[in-house]
């Protein structure tokens, strides 16, 4: 992650990196796995925390909940006290319910509008105008909508906009900051395995195919 977000070399053996985007590994992980970290971590606090504020019995939708970020948010979010509604594949609600997810929605057989309603926050990492426009409709009035991919679709903004109390759409920078690393302490799943994996590969072909099979949970980590 350093000098996000320019690219950060992560295969090379030594990187440079400003002093600013440095922080303290938490005690509790080893430090392959807190390298791994940074990235999908704070964008995941960085939208459930500060951008959403979920909190004790907030009742909060994150989709793709299974995925990079979204499988910490789901972690902050329950450490927080939420009520946690995630989207995911069939296959990976087990992962999830591991996670301590309370509800689980399978995107390819239920159509998320009609099982859920009355959301605090919806934390939509899928972030197409389709999303974002059914998720309006799951959202009490002065719920937050938090879109995480580049660029909100601008029918979703106006829609949001003309929400009774909707509040004016605000735009985060992305992370600088690196404080709040330390915070972030994933658990381990029931599977045994962490849910930011270390690899000592020789090759960087294995970690990348493994990478493609879509079987990774969190992030891949090269170690040396
Ligand atoms: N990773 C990062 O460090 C990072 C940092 C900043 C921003 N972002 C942005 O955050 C977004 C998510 O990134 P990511 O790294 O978490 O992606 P990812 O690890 O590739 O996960 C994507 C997830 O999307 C899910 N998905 C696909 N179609 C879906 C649908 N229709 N409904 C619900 N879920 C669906 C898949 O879920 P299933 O496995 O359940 O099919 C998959 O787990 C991207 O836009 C990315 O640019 C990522």
């Amino acid at each position: 992650m350093p000098w996000f977000p320019r690219l950060a070399k992560a295969n090379a053996e030594f990187v440079t990196a400003p002093s600013r985007q440095l922080a303290l590994a938490p005690d509790a992980l080893p430090d392959a796995y807190a390298g791994g970290l940074p990235l999908a971590g704070l964008t995941a606090w960085q939208t459930v925390v500060d951008t959403a504020g979920v909190g004790q019995r907030d009742r909060a939708l994150i989709h793709a909940a299974a995925g990079g970020v979204g499988h910490l948010a789901v972690q902050v979010a329950k450490a927080r006290g939420a009520h946690l509604i995630g989207t995911a594949r069939a296959e990976q609600h087990d992962f999830l319910r591991e996670l301590g997810i309370d509800e689980q929605i399978g995107y390819e057989t239920e159509a998320f509008e009609e099982a859920v309603s009355d959301v605090d926050a919806v934390i939509d990492l899928v972030g197409t105008e389709d999303y974002g426009m059914r998720s309006l409709q799951v959202l009490r009035e002065g719920g937050v909508l938090v879109e995480v991919p580049s660029g909100v679709d601008e029918s979703v903004l106006a829609a949001a906009e003309e929400r009774p109390s909707g509040r004016p759409p605000s735009w985060s920078s992305p992370i600088t900051w690196a404080s709040s690393t330390s915070r972030l302490s994933p658990r381990r799943g029931a599977s045994g395995s962490w849910s930011t994996r270390p690899s000592r590969w020789g090759g960087r072909f294995e970690a990348h195919e493994y990478l493609q099979s879509g079987k990774a949970h969190g992030k891949v980590v090269l170690t040396t």
